[in-house]
């Protein structure tokens, strides 16, 4: 349990996450004090323990350390740039673990030295149930000695944490990236349930397969980023013509069955560019470059 005046923390946010991430403070001994926009949501952590504060600048006036998770950077700046708040906020530290894009972090950094705020931007990456648990996944970025000084009561909630920079917008740029990852694999796994039941099969047939082809990931994933880094782009036994055929199949079948196949067709079109560009004989690393063309 952190034991210095560090071991206080204030959860700004009691959506599903925040809910989540102020429970695991609690559970580990650190003082908690919580508050949210709409009132009711700290039933369970009150009951463990929590500290609700009547308004925003209260809240971060409790702690030295104030942890934001709110639905995105507007919501933040609604709440963090209201007068009072910014002016109990400074010289006290605000970890923003709420996600946007990285413009909006450096936006964020900017307001925090202007007005005297120690600001560490974030990024949670696994769900809630994997806070305060080995499996969640956080992502750090912001002055260095900063981070060093809250990271024993950030590790309160578990998992794996990764400093990734000074460079504010360094977690936010991480995050987008992931979720690029994340929201188009679920696209491509409803629409395959969606076609797979068309065809009689049912999504709980088709779950232990789908799990296979999500297992051969990984190492494509090491391979094909050392394919771009390296600007090899190798189509040695996977060309990109062989996939642009098995794309197609894909679209018609879902199309036969009255289901829409834009996505499909994009990532086709996609792969078709990258051929016309006189790339066909190499692997599909290069729609990475193609993509990047300006
Ligand atoms: N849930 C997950 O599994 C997960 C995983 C990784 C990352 N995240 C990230 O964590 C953050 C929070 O997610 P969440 O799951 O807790 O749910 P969420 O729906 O993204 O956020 C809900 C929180 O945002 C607040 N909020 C929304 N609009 C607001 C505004 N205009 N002013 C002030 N507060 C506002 C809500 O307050 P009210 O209660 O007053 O509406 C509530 O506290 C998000 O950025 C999300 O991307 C979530």
């Amino acid at each position: 349990m952190p034991s210095s005046r560090h071991a206080d923390v204030t959860v700004i946010g009691l959506g599903p996450m925040g809910r989540a991430l102020a429970a695991a403070f609690l559970a580990a001994g650190v003082r908690t004090t919580v508050w949210n926009r709409t009132p009711g949501k700290d039933r369970d952590l009150v009951a463990a323990g929590a500290v609700v504060a009547a308004t925003a600048d209260e809240a971060v006036a409790a702690s030295p350390l104030t942890v934001v998770c709110l639905v995105n950077y507007d919501a933040t700046d609604s709440v963090l740039r209201q007068a009072p708040v910014t002016a109990a906020l400074k010289g006290r530290t605000v970890v923003n673990l709420s996600a946007d894009i990285p413009d909006r972090a450096r936006d964020t950094g900017r307001w925090a030295a202007e007005h005297g705020v120690d600001y560490l931007d974030g990024a949670i990456m696994t769900p809630t149930t994997s806070i305060g648990t080995p499996a969640g996944v956080f992502l750090f970025s912001g002055p260095e000695a900063l981070y060093g000084e809250h990271r024993a009561v950030l590790a309160a909630l578990g998992g794996t944490h990764t400093h990734l920079g000074e460079e504010i917008s360094r977690a936010a740029a991480y995050d987008i990236a992931l979720l690029d990852i994340f929201w188009t694999s679920m696209a491509g796994y409803v629409h395959a349930l969606a076609v797979a039941r068309a065809e009689g099969i049912s999504p709980t047939e088709l779950a232990p397969f789908a799990q296979g082809i999500g297992a051969i990931l990984p190492p494509l994933f090491q391979e094909l980023a050392e394919d771009v880094e390296s600007g090899t782009y190798s189509g040695e036994g996977n060309p990109i013509t062989s996939g642009i055929s098995t794309m197609a199949h894909v679209v018609h079948a879902s199309e036969a069955h009255g289901i829409e196949a834009n996505v499909m067709r994009a990532i086709e079109g996609l792969a078709r560019r990258t051929v016309a560009l006189g790339h066909g004989t190499e692997g599909y690393s290069r729609v990475a470059e193609v993509l990047g063309r300006r």
